[in-house]
Formats: structure tokens, sequence, C-alpha cells
């Protein structure tokens, strides 16, 4: 059995794409393997044992870390990339006492050498699939070198673009950043490599949007809106969850049993292994819950965190702690065994059940066709006015605007530096390649840089918009502020770009700007004065070339938006999903404004537009009502009315009208990518169960309660083709 998830994924690399869901790869049940655990701990001294739960960070130089290898005071190492280096670890683990295999750890999150969009354009696809596929193409190329583990999926929540770790997400909702997670984990893990869902919990909240502060959650709210992508990527597989460095409700969740251990471990039954981040032990001094690193190691133990990330803590201090009966034995073996059981379920053992096989690497060809593949259906045109796009010969003149046009960033973190990096096409060349012959594309650079920090020769640019007949002006965020560590106080466009925007307006061409971004930022004033707009995303090793096409129609945009674009700062955080509130007691969206704001997003959650148009009718529900454990189906017809064929993601809200506590306005509750010829037409169906619109109390526990729901079909989170059903204790309502 084992070998075919790896056949499957051979034919699959044959296959045309998107070549889609494959079956991760087969692991051993705990129980399985816990007499060979056992034997094995049955055999470690202590030093051993704490060696197993110390998870070293290469440093320069390493022989020292190669000899803690030997003597087995570690057990892990993370941000080895270098083939050598890999070979020499694993040299030193065979010179060891127990010859007991590592884990190899990096960030290989959507891109090791090629690299793909980053994942919150993956989210923007809404086809869970196509991360799917970008994730297992990440892992292949990674596996290759002797990696076994990745950082990823960063399965976080967040309502606030100003944090900057939304690039590395799926958004703002609950149900979609679920479906994400779990693709994204048998992605990873069908490409060969372990996975760490990350970071539990809480981390996308953060007060303020300021990376690394504290969030306040209530645990309804938890349970409701933070916990359910951690139990789609433990159903899926993941074989570790990273804790978050924050604090949640006053307590780092590094020194939080009841998070860790009590909710994580026990009550979502995950039985993989639980490491900290990065530092995170000995941080808990900086927090102000240690007085130092002995009494840090005490307390993240005891909350249920396994594994020591580069912290140095427990090697240092565990065995002091149990000797002085600080510390029972009985915490560390339940880490130890935790460790074990991850490296004998994943097969990295001699004498695994399962052996781990590394599956083939795929062509370079085929690693960036998929990567073409997940940009195309991840732009979001957010704005179209008078067919303005696609570029057409009726287009005539184009003006290529901005020096990210002769952009050849690829985005990604790090590659390997053995490998040479995979050439990027600028979107100059792929849109000068796509143009019809006789139709002329005039290019301006503007900008000093790619993200337009400085103008170069800006009455230049002007100049070329005045001869065209379309500008196509691209611009970039800021490229230093996406990622870890990159909070935001300011969504507009960086640097003299709105400079270069106003300029450009006053040429009077109409402009299709294209925004490439790792966040949604506040474009209110673009958006007036573009008559077209793009988010692009930051999109990787073959985004420009799939600009290109998509800018001159060869395909058509799919993309929606899997964040709340703000009109301005002042409205963040916020969500299609607020709860209601008293005054306005008839508006049933987005009820809190301000006076000098208007009360809507910019762009609402789920919105993205095709170079067609999708006209909704037909919304049917199969039956009035339904039990607790009961289910109905909701039926609606969409057809392409327009000229062109397109892809509809067609979404399914519902509101919860009367309940113990405050119900969200709307909430996504199903989504399907569909496909329509010109004046097609097609009938989609979801089925609802009751248990799907299940909520949590304040004590965490699940409800599903008798109520009036109202139902909201369309293409984006402001559909308003509406329908209504109940839940009710009634058996004859019920359609079960
Ligand atoms: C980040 C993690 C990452 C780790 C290792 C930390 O700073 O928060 O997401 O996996 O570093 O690179």
């Amino acid at each position: 059995m084992r070998f075919l998830g790896i056949l499957l994924i051979v034919l699959a690399s044959l296959g045309p794409l998107p070549a889609l869901s494959t079956p991760s790869p087969k692991r051993a049940a705990a129980g399985d393997v816990a007499p060979k655990v056992a034997a094995l701990m049955a055999r470690m001294t202590l030093a051993e044992k704490i060696g197993q739960l110390n998870f070293a960070s290469l440093a320069f130089p390493y022989e020292l870390q190669l000899e803690e290898v030997r003597q087995g005071r570690i057990g892990n190492m993370l941000n080895v990339v270098n083939p050598d280096h890999l070979r020499q670890f694993k040299e030193a683990v065979q010179q060891s006492r127990l010859r007991i295999p590592m884990l190899y750890g990096i960030d290989a999150v959507y891109a090791f050498r090629v690299a793909f969009p980053v994942p919150i354009a993956w989210a923007a696809t809404w086809k869970p699939e196509l991360a799917e596929l970008a994730a297992r193409m990440v892992a292949l190329e990674a596996a290759q070198d002797g990696i076994n583990l990745t950082f990823a999926p960063m399965v976080d929540i967040s309502r606030d673009p100003r944090w900057g770790r939304v690039i590395e997400g799926a958004g703002e909702d609950p149900l979609l950043a679920s479906a994400f997670a779990a693709a994204r984990v048998r992605g990873y893990r069908a490409g060969g490599l372990a996975t760490a869902a990350k970071h539990f919990v809480g981390y996308g909240a953060p007060e303020g949007g300021r990376d690394y502060n504290g969030a306040q959650i209530p645990t309804a709210e938890l349970f409701d809106r933070y916990i359910p992508p951690f139990e789609a990527a433990i159903a899926a597989g993941t074989e570790t969850v990273m804790a978050s460095f924050n604090t949640v409700n006053g307590v780092p969740v590094t020194a939080n049993r009841w998070l860790v251990t009590d909710v994580l471990k026990t009550r979502l039954g995950f039985d993989g292994l639980v490491m900290s981040d990065f530092v995170a032990i000995p941080e808990l001094m900086n927090h102000g819950v240690a007085a130092d690193l002995a009494q840090a190691s005490r307390k993240a133990l005891h909350a249920g965190i396994d594994l020591d990330m580069a912290g140095r803590a427990y090697d240092r201090h565990l065995d002091a702690l149990v000797k002085d009966r600080s510390l029972p034995m009985t915490e560390i073996d339940a880490a130890v065994r935790r460790v074990l059981t991850v490296k004998y379920r994943m097969g990295l053992f001699a004498d695994s059940p399962l052996p781990r096989e590394v599956p083939p690497a795929p062509s370079d060809a085929r690693v960036r066709e998929a990567a073409r593949a997940v940009a195309r259906e991840s732009f979001v045109l957010v704005k179209n006015n008078g067919a303005t796009l696609p570029i057409t010969p009726q287009s005539g003149t184009v003006a290529l605007i901005g020096a990210a046009a002769l952009s050849t960033n690829d985005h990604s973190w790090y590659g390997p530096a053995r490998l040479e990096k995979p050439k990027t096409e600028t979107l100059k060349a792929a849109l000068e390649a796509r143009l019809g012959s006789g139709q002329r594309l005039l290019f301006a650079e503007g900008f000093a840089d790619p993200c337009g920090v400085s103008f170069k020769d800006k009455a230049a640019a002007v100049e070329t918009a005045r001869a065209a007949d379309l500008v196509v002006l691209v611009l970039s965020e800021d490229c230093t502020v996406s990622g870890e560590g990159t909070s935001r106080a300011h969504l507009g466009l960086s640097g003299v770009q709105q400079q270069m925007l106003d300029a450009l307006v006053a040429a009077g061409k109409p402009i299709a700007l294209v925004v490439e971004t790792g966040r949604p930022l506040a474009l209110t004033d673009a958006h007036a004065k573009a008559a077209a707009l793009m988010i692009a995303w930051q999109p990787g090793t073959e985004g420009r070339t799939a600009l290109a096409e998509v800018l001159t129609g060869e395909f058509a945009p799919s993309g929606k938006l899997p964040m709340t674009f703000p009109r301005s700062i002042g409205q963040v955080p916020i969500s299609y999903s607020d709860l209601p509130t008293s005054r306005p007691s008839t508006a049933d969206r987005y009820t809190t404004g301000y006076i000098d704001e208007a009360s809507t997003p910019l762009y609402p959650f789920g919105h993205g537009l095709s170079y067609t148009t999708f006209a909704y009718s037909g919304l049917a529900v199969s039956a009035p009502g339904m039990g607790r454990a009961g289910a109905i189906e909701i039926r609606v017809d969409v057809q392409n009315t327009g000229l062109r064929a397109g892809q509809e993601v067609v979404q399914l809200y519902t509101r919860q009208l009367v309940a113990a506590r405050s119900r969200p306005v709307r909430e996504l509750k199903g989504f399907q990518k569909i496909a329509l010829a010109p004046g097609e037409r097609k009938t989609v169906r979801f089925t609802l169960k009751a248990a799907d619109l299940a909520y949590h109390d304040d004590a965490g526990k699940a409800v599903i309660e008798p109520s009036p729901f109202r139902v909201f079909v369309g293409g984006s989170s402001s559909a308003d083709l509406e329908g209504g059903f109940q839940i009710s204790d009634e058996q004859t309502l019920t359609s079960e």
C-alpha cells in the first residue's frame, strides 16, 4: 500500500495540469509504533532523552553541533539546507550510540527553488486543489535534499491587514482557511515532508496588528474562529504543531497548559508533537512569566511544548530540574514519547512499520507549469469599468509604466545556495510576447526601483502615457514590508507611487492598475482614479508570465478576495462576518461606521470580477427546516451572461437570526468554483448540515440551536439572493 501514493504522484506528474488531489502517504497509527517507542526509551539515558527535545538551529561553525549530535545531545536540526551539511549531520547520527534519526526542518512554505505565489494568493484562487498542488511541488523540491519537515502551513486567521504575516495564511475566514489548511497539509505530505501547522493559536490576532503582540480572544471566539483551521490540519494528518510566540488572554502560549495540553492535545486529540517557535522558550523571560531560563524550561515543558526550537533551554536545564525534583520525569518521558512516535510514524527509522520514501523529483518544467497555473487563478480583478481589461487589439497603443515591470524578484525567502535561481520573466517581456503584431507597447520605468521609492524621469512616464490609448501601471507594495515582523501603520501606496498615479491620471488616459502586494491595502483613491484594478499579490517565478496571460485575456481572472480590503486604515479591522449591533437596527451588514467614513469596506470578502458576467437565479432550499441532526440542500442556477468563458466562485452564506449569543451578520458556509462557457447555465448544489451551523458558547461547548436562519448565495459576501430555513426540535420539519 505504501507505494500506491508514490505511484500516483509519479503518474500525476505525467498528466495534464492541474494534477490535483493525490493521497497523502500512509502513516502508521500511534498505537502501532508504541511498542517500538517504549523499547527504545527503555534504552535511553536522561541526556539522550533531553537531546530528543532539542531542535537546534544551524550555527556556524557547526563542528560543535556535529559533536553534540554524536553525543545524543542534539536530536533535531533546523535550517540545514546545504546537502553537504545535511550529509555530515546524518553521518554524525550514525556515530551516535542509539542512531536515532533527526528531524530536518526548514520554512519550505511557498518556495524552495521555484517560487510559487505567496500563500494568501493560493487562498485567492478559492481552489484548494491548487494549494495542494503548490504545496506538493514545493515539498518535492525540498525533500530531494534530505529535508523531512516544513514549518508550514501557517493557518492563522487574521482580520487585520496591518499584520505582515497575512501573506503566509489564507485570510480572515475560518471555513475558507480550514479548506486551505487541509489542502496544504495534504500537499506537503504528498511531496514527502512532514508538516507543522502554526502558530497555535491566536498569533494572527495581535492587538493593533503589531506582530508578536498579545491577543485577547474570548473562548467562544477562539473555538469559532481560530481553532477550526488547526482541526482541519490535524484531520489532514499534520505530524507537528508549532506554538505561537504571543500571549493569549495574558498567558504566552509557550507556557499555556490549558491551550497546549488541555485544548490541543486532549480536546482536539492531537497525538503528534508540539514545538515551540524560534527561541520562544527563553523569550518567556521577555514576557515576564519566567525569572530565568530554568523556570522558562519547566513552564514550557509542563504546558506541553515537546520540542525546544533554537532555545537551548531544555538542553541546559531539564537535567537539573529532574534531579532536584522540580520536574517529574513523566513529563520528559511524555514529550520524548511524542517526538519518537512522530519519527516512527514518519518512517525515519530503519525498523519503522512504513519506511519513508521520498517521491521522485518533478521536472523543472513541471514545477514551473504548476506555479503558473496557481498564479493565473490567484489574480483578483476588483474593478473593470467599460471592459478596460483585457488588453485587445481594440485597446490601441498600450503604455506600460513602472519599474516593477522590469522586476525579476520572485519574492522567495531563500533557495538552496548550490542551485541556480530559476529565471523569472519580466512583465514587460511577457506582455511584449503576447501583444498582437502591429499593436504598440510603449514603456517607461517611472521609478528608480521596483517598489517606487523614488522617481526616475517622471516626465517621461507622463509623456509615454499621453502617447498611448491605455496605460497599464504596475505598482508594488514596498518590497521590505511583508512577512514576519513587518506590521504596517499605513496601508496606502508606498513611496512616490501615489504621486505617479496622480500625474498619469492628469495625462487623461484610462489606467489599468496592477498592484503586487502581500496584504490588503487601502486603495480608495487608486480605485477612484483607475479604470481597472487587478490585485496580483506576490506572484512568484512564473507570476509575471501568468499576469501577462490574464491581462491579455488568454485566461480570464477568477480570483476572489480572501480578506476584506478596507477603505482606510481607521476601518481596520473590518470583516463581512462582524456581529450585528443594536444601532442602526435595520442595517444587516457593516453596521458600525464612522462619521467621516463609509460603513462598507472598499472591497468585501469574496469579491472578484471576471471578463464576463454571471447571473444568479432560482435559489431553492430543499426543506423549510431540519432537526439538529438533519441536513438540507441549497440549489442555485448560475449563468454566464457575457461573451467570454469564465470561472465563478459560487458562495453560500448563512445568518442565524435568534441565538443565545449574537451571531455574525453572515458566515461563509460553502463555496464552489465552476467554469461556464458564454451563455452556459449550471445548477450548483450545497448540502448544509445542522452541525455546520453549530457555534460555541462561553465555555467553548458547541451548540446547535433551534432558530430561523437566512441564507445568501452569490459571487461575494455581498450576495443578495436570499432564502430561509429553520433549525427546529420538531422532527416533522427535518429532511433527515
Ligand atoms: C517564525 C516561524 C518559523 C520559525 C523558523 C519564526 O520566527 O515565527 O513561523 O517557522 O521562525 O524559521
